[in-house]
Formats: structure tokens, C-alpha cells, sequence
């Protein structure tokens, strides 16, 4: 069952997204890119509302925003890939932040192979997990991703790109 998000006028006491962008301004947190193939289209954008939900199992939760072109595969994809990026990779976060596969086939621009049921594992990147689509649920403006992993690779130092790190980035699509 996919469950919806209780409209605006069902709420008795909202707070507007300026009002909440006061309260997380500042935070900062590790930034992902997440990929996807459905039906022979590949798609991935930079990616910020991600966090681990669960230890054991281990679950994550990931959410794309109905606007991306990534959503639109995301909606049907049996699974994605999670990409952790390095603090050096400010290319990789604005080819998948900054621009749309409306307009732009990121793939062509790095390096990439085939993983697991066809999904797209950027090569560059030192950690990533394919993670199995368990269940969708639409969060407001976002469709949340709860993932199993299924295959995780690390092979490099703990250090992440984070929030900090995209100061000044312009999404490709606007939230
Ligand atoms: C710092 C930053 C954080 C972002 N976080 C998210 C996010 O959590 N979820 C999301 O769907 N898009 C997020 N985006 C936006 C997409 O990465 C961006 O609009 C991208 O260009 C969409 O590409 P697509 O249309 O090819 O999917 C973020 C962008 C930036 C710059």
C-alpha cells in the first residue's frame, strides 16, 4: 500500500517550508548520488534526504523528488544504487545536481559499468550499495525509497561530501 501524505488543508497547524528552512539552516549532512534503469533509460541526481533507518537489518531510506527525471524511473525500478562521494568529487555532484536528464545524458560524462539487474555504478566513486526496493511511500513533494542492500563495495577512507561541500550549487531542478 502506498501511503499519502495528508493534504495542506487536512492539517490543523502547519509550519511553511521558509519558516522550517530557518530551522535546518545550517545543518549539514553527507550528500549521495543515486542511480537508477528502468526499461533500458538510466537516470541519477545528487542526492541529500538519505540517511541509514535501520542497523539490523540494515535499511536506508531515500528520497527523490517527484520533479527529477530520476524520479521518473525510480517510481517502477526494482532497485538503485547509493553512491557515497568523496570531499574531491565536486564534479560528480554537479553533473548529478546541477544538471537534468531532460536536457543531459550524465552518463556520457563518467565512467560507469553495469551492476546487479542492469543498474548504472559510477566508477569513481570508492562506496556504493545497490539497494532493493522494499516499499515506496510519497512523502509531500518526495517519493521515499526504503532500500535493503544487497551488495555494498568500500574502498577507500571514511570521508564523505557533504552538504558544506555544494555551497553555491543550483539544483537542476527546482525543489
Ligand atoms: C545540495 C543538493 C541537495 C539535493 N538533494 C536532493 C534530494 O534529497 N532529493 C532529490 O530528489 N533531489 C535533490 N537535489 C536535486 C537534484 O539533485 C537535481 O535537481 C538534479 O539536477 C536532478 O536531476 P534529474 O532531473 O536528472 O533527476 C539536490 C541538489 C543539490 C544541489
Amino acid at each position: 500500500m502506498l501511503w499519502e501524505y495528508p493534504t495542506v488543508a487536512e492539517q490543523e497547524h502547519v509550519v511553511g517550508p521558509e519558516e522550517f528552512g530557518e530551522l535546518v539552516a545550517g545543518l549539514d549532512y553527507p550528500l549521495y548520488v543515486v542511480t537508477v534503469q528502468h526499461a533500458g533509460e538510466r537516470s541519477g541526481c545528487l542526492v541529500g534526504f538519505t540517511t541509514q533507518v535501520s542497523i539490523d537489518p540494515p535499511l536506508m531510506l531515500v528520497c527523490i523528488s517527484e520533479k527529477n527525471h530520476t524520479y521518473r524511473l525510480a517510481r517502477d525500478a526494482e532497485r538503485v544504487v547509493v553512491h557515497v562521494l568523496s570531499p574531491d568529487q565536486q564534479a560528480h555532484a554537479e553533473l548529478f545536481g546541477e544538471e537534468t536528464g531532460d536536457d543531459t545524458d550524465k552518463f556520457a560524462h563518467v565512467a560507469w559499468h553495469e551492476g546487479t539487474g542492469g543498474v548504472p555504478v559510477l566508477d569513481e566513486c570508492a562506496r556504493h550499495m545497490v539497494g532493493r526496493v522494499l516499499q515506496r511511500m510519497t512523502f509531500g513533494d518526495h517519493l521515499g525509497l526504503l532500500l535493503a542492500p544487497e551488495e555494498t563495495k568500500v574502498t577507500d577512507a571514511p570521508v564523505a561530501y557533504t552538504l558544506g561541500d555544494a555551497e553555491g550549487m543550483e539544483p537542476g531542478h527546482s525543489a
